[in-house]
């Protein structure tokens, strides 16, 4: 068994349930290659401060670059009793360059150690989480630009409302995702400060340089109080938190996939290669991608819970619960990145059926507001003649009538403010193209968020 680095105060071995109970580097060796870089940083600046020789440096640093080429080929032996990566990797260096490789943990405790590691990873990869978004907007915006004219009705309580382009509707999951964007690269300012130097929870006697490591890791900003920095989980809850709201438009878009694709609907024909058939029904096509998509926002909920609760009753500062920080962050990020992997190729590949989707934006019903907005226009207050129009639905409901089906004279029997112009309002059409207002779904208005929505994807994916 390997000697673990704290073994000095104690007689006893450390019991094998105990071990396999604390142990935490099964999942926190994805970490390695921030532990190296970050290890790297601390030597460099350690020899440039006098705590170790340029010499000693030297043989650190390879040592740690050869035990990174150990790990990535595959030949580096995890041990579980050396409990993490950090003392896995350390005890390496010490087999691989002797007792001198016993330095670089000067100055440093795996506290402040754990939290650089963590930040090094969700900054890369909150990075590419954005990336992946903007992807999804692209499909998105495509089968908008594709698409733009056809229209489906608009639904409030999942009762047709009032006809809307389909190109709108996909604009709305557009916007969402900015703000999921927003949200992530918020949080991404506070994940990006660097916390080595902090110790164990109060700093440091040694004459460390803390900007020259930040610097070195591209940090713009260093934590200013040292047992707040060993304490503070908040970087990964608001991380957990705006992967809940992310994956919350996810199951939103999921739910409106799985609708659409009923024979109830019937907007939309998923991909073959997106769906699954059943063992029992041959004739089943079920919509399983954007049902797991759904279901998998529960264990993403369920993480931001969890690391509340882990934290809710934590005295300062550093506590052994918060290594349950790891898990629910990697899952997330993990979950995430499957997500992302399905849901654009689907959008991309994704048939769209503007035949049916026109059928159902026919329903005359929804026109009701654009009439009751016609008498307004000729002066009569709202609130009458949204009556008025009242009266008139329920008697082509009662005479199974469309509105159309009306002559002006039955027309006026509702109300003698009605004339002949009228006749024009009776298309699902005209009644998108005269929702001309700022953010409504008329052609004019979708088409310049569209082209304001191509503009601001292309220039983040230049940037
Ligand atoms: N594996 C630990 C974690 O993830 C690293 C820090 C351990 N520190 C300690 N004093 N036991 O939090």
């Amino acid at each position: 068994m390997n000697k673990k680095p704290w073994s000095g105060r104690f007689q006893e071995a450390t019991n094998k349930a105990v071990e396999l109970f604390t142990v935490s580097v099964s999942y926190d060796k994805r970490l390695y290659s921030y532990d190296i870089q970050g290890s790297m940083a601390h030597c460099r600046m350690l020899a440039k401060v006098g705590l170790m020789s340029q010499e000693e440096s030297q043989q650190i640093l390879s040592g740690l670059q050869e035990i990174k080429t150990e790990i990535e080929t595959g030949e580096f032996v995890f041990r579980p009793e050396l409990e993490d990566i950090h003392m896995n990797i350390e005890a390496r260096l010490l087999e691989k360059i002797g007792p001198v490789g016993g330095k670089l943990h000067t100055a440093r405790s795996r506290n402040d150690q754990v939290l650089l590691d963590l930040r090094l990873y969700l900054r890369d990869e909150i990075q590419q989480l954005i990336k992946a978004v903007i992807s999804l907007q692209e499909a998105l915006i495509a089968q908008g630009r594709r698409h733009l004219g056809v229209i489906i009705p608009g639904y409030t309580h999942l009762q047709r409302a009032q006809p809307v382009l389909f190109s709108h509707h996909l604009l709305a999951y557009f916007e969402m995702f900015q703000r999921d964007k927003e949200r992530l690269r918020e949080c991404l300012r506070r994940v990006n400060v660097c916390p080595l130097g902090a110790g164990a929870l109060s700093g440091s006697t040694l004459p460390i340089d803390r900007t020259m490591v930040a610097k070195e890791l591209k940090f713009p900003a260093i934590t200013k109080n040292s047992l707040d920095t060993v304490s503070d989980r908040d970087f990964c809850l608001e991380f957990l938190s705006s992967a809940s709201i992310l994956s919350m438009h996810f199951s939103r878009m999921s739910e409106e996939l799985i609708l659409w694709s009923t024979s109830e609907f019937s907007f939309i024909d998923l991909p073959d290669a997106f769906c699954t058939g059943s063992s029992l029904m041959p004739q089943k096509k079920n919509p399983d991608v954007p049902e797991l998509v759904r279901g998998k926002t529960g264990r993403i909920y369920g993480h931001l819970m969890g690391l509340l609760t882990v934290m809710k009753s934590l005295p300062l500062t550093y506590n052994r619960d918060l290594q349950e920080d790891k898990e629910a962050v990697f899952d997330v990020v993990d979950t995430l990145r499957l997500i992302c992997s399905v849901l654009t190729p689907l959008w991309i590949k994704v048939t769209i059926k503007p035949e049916s989707m026109a059928k159902a934006a026919g329903d005359e019903m929804m026109l009701a507001t654009d009439l009751a907005d016609y008498l307004v226009r000729k002066g009569v207050p709202f609130r009458d003649s949204h009556h008025i129009i009242g009266q008139a639905v329920n008697y082509c409901l009662k005479q199974q009538k469309k509105f159309s089906e009306l002559s002006l004279e039955q027309w006026q029997k509702f109300s003698v403010d009605f004339s002949k112009d009228m006749m024009t309002l009776f298309s699902a059409k005209a009644s998108v193209e005269a929702k001309k207002s700022l953010g409504g779904t008329a052609t004019i208005r979708v088409q310049e968020v569209l082209e304001e929505a191509e503009r601001s994807l292309e220039q983040e994916s230049d940037a």
